[in-house]
């Protein structure tokens, strides 16, 4: 049974979800009522617990950013809420120190993040899954200067949460390649966001025997090839790329300018091609790309195999899965080459040109698409044009739409590609928060900028 319970407070901004955005978000607004402009803030996040990509955190995971890119230092160094204060008041300072990295475990950042999160335990309702934003009821003049936004609590209950203006921060939603769109429900394929919780339920968790296969050539399934390797020795898996080989992520410290705060600014002021120019020219910072350094541990791997003669992990370069089918006997992929002549190296082999092989399971390590945005926001769509965005993150709408709208995180296209990362994280809260407080400030009627829903590059 569904119960609804409205609410009469009317929050001047609701968060929906509670990552790193939306909590360096909170941390910025609380700067900013320190400094007297307080606004009530709220924000609703769909896990019963604070994590941070929890079933992705396989423990030889490293972060891919700087400590000090952490949630607020490089706006305010001073903060309580920095990786620093957090390994001093956790006693690991010294030892941090000796270990002499830039980039802890995942791990660690996962307990930081929650560490950080747990402040604003009193500002954030956990275990509550937004499902639509919507207009409230318009005055006579047709001005709408609250938005409703209805979530589903763990028990099934639907809850109404009444706003002056709502900052969207819901990340990535897993991307499942049409081969496997039928397969969603079936339990022995996982997309890599849900990893480690499966891994753990499957036959090779107790000893048993099992065949693997990891499809995606990214961050992910590099980490999901090796915790496959190290920790279940009974497993066996094919890692199928679409490549010819792996490739390192550039994080060379030249073109990781990119992922400067100033940056933003030099691909805002783009026109819509050069924006996508300056986005495609990069990829190779982010997308379908691996860290040197696992590389090399997967060569050497793959090289002893080689060596003993014994190939329990194989890496299948140019191979597409083409078709799934799932049956009693486990799960048959049609596999095709993507290559004319197949390429041969180490721990790498070509075949024929479309073959079927059969699996116990299959991780998809397939990316992220991002979204959910637009579904949440369907409700207000009519207001919101083409999901632009200004350079304050605020979506354009009609000038109907009173309510400021924030994205976080579905901004690569206009905002470059440290959008969907940790890198520019305090900047964009401190933008975001300052651009809040003057929209909502008392007569002020948090109305359009002049020529609002006028043609800018949709947000990713
Ligand atoms: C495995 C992995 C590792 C990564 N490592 C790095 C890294 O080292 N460095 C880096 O810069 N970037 C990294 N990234 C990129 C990542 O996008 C950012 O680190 C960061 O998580 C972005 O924060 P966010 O708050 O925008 O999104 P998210 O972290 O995805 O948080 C979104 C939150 O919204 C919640 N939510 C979603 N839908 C709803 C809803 N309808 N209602 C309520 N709550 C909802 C989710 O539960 C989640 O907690 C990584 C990404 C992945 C997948
Ligand atoms: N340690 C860490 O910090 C860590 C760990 C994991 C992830 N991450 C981050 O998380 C983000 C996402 O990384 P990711 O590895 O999950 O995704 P990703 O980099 O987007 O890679 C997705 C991979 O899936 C493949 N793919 C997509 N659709 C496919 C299809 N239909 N058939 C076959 N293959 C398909 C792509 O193939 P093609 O290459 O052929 O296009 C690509 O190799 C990145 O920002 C990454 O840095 C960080």
């Amino acid at each position: 049974m569904t119960l609804r319970d409205i609410s009469p407070a009317v929050h001047d901004v609701v968060g929906i979800g509670f990552g790193p955005s939306n909590l360096a978000l909170a941390i910025a607004l609380q700067e900013q009522a320190d400094a007297g402009r307080p606004l009530d803030a709220q924000f609703l996040e769909k896990q019963q617990q604070y994590h941070w990509h929890g079933n992705t955190l396989v423990s030889q995971s490293e972060m891919q950013i700087s400590f000090l890119k952490d949630l607020v230092s490089m706006r305010n160094p001073t903060s309580p809420y920095s990786f620093v204060n957090y390994l001093h008041r956790h006693g690991r300072l010294v030892d941090f120190i000796n270990l002499r990295t830039f980039y802890p475990s995942r791990m660690e950042y996962n307990d930081y993040l929650r560490w950080a999160a747990s402040h604003f335990a009193d500002q954030c309702s956990l275990g509550e899954e937004v499902q639509r934003v919507e207009p409230d009821a318009p005055h006579a003049d047709g001005r709408i200067d609250r938005v409703r936004v209805v979530s589903l609590d763990g028990q099934g209950r639907e809850r109404v949460r009444v706003a002056r203006s709502v900052v969207l921060s819901t990340g990535g939603t897993p991307r499942i390649p049409e081969a496997f769109a039928g397969l969603r429900d079936d339990a022995r394929i996982t997309h890599h966001s849900g990893y480690l919780g499966w891994v753990r339920q499957q036959p090779c968790a107790s000893g048993e025997p099992m065949r693997i296969a990891v499809v995606g050539a990214g961050q992910s399934a590099a980490e999901a090839f090796i915790d496959l390797h190290d920790n279940y020795p009974s497993a066996k898996v094919d890692w199928l790329v679409r490549g010819a080989a792996l490739k390192p992520a550039d994080d060379s410290p030249f073109v990781n300018e990119i992922f400067a705060p100033a940056y933003t600014d030099v691909v805002f002021e783009q026109t819509e091609a050069g924006r996508n120019r300056l986005i495609d020219e990069y990829l190779n910072t982010n997308y379908s790309v691996i860290d040197a350094d696992l590389i090399e541990r997967i060569y050497a791997m793959l090289y002893r195999q080689k060596v003993n003669g014994q190939f329990r992990v194989n890496l299948l370069t140019c191979k597409a899965a083409l078709a799934a089918h799932a049956g009693a006997h486990g799960v048959e992929l049609t596999i095709g080459s993507t290559a004319p002549t197949s390429a041969s190296g180490i721990g790498q082999s070509g075949g024929a040109d479309t073959e079927t092989r059969r699996y116990d399971a299959v991780v998809l390590a397939t990316g992220y698409e991002r979204e959910s945005h637009r579904r949440l926001l369907e409700p207000l769509a009519r207001y919101l044009g083409d999901f632009s965005v200004d350079r304050n993150y605020r979506m354009l709408a009609s000038p109907e739409l009173a309510v400021p709208v924030y994205l976080q995180g579905f901004c690569q296209a206009s905002h470059g590609l440290s959008d969907t990362l940790l890198s520019v994280l305090p900047a964009r809260a401190e933008e975001i928060a300052g651009a809040l407080h003057d929209a909502l400030r008392p007569g002020h009627w948090a109305t359009q900028p002049a020529g609002a829903v006028v043609s800018q590059a949709a947000a990713a």
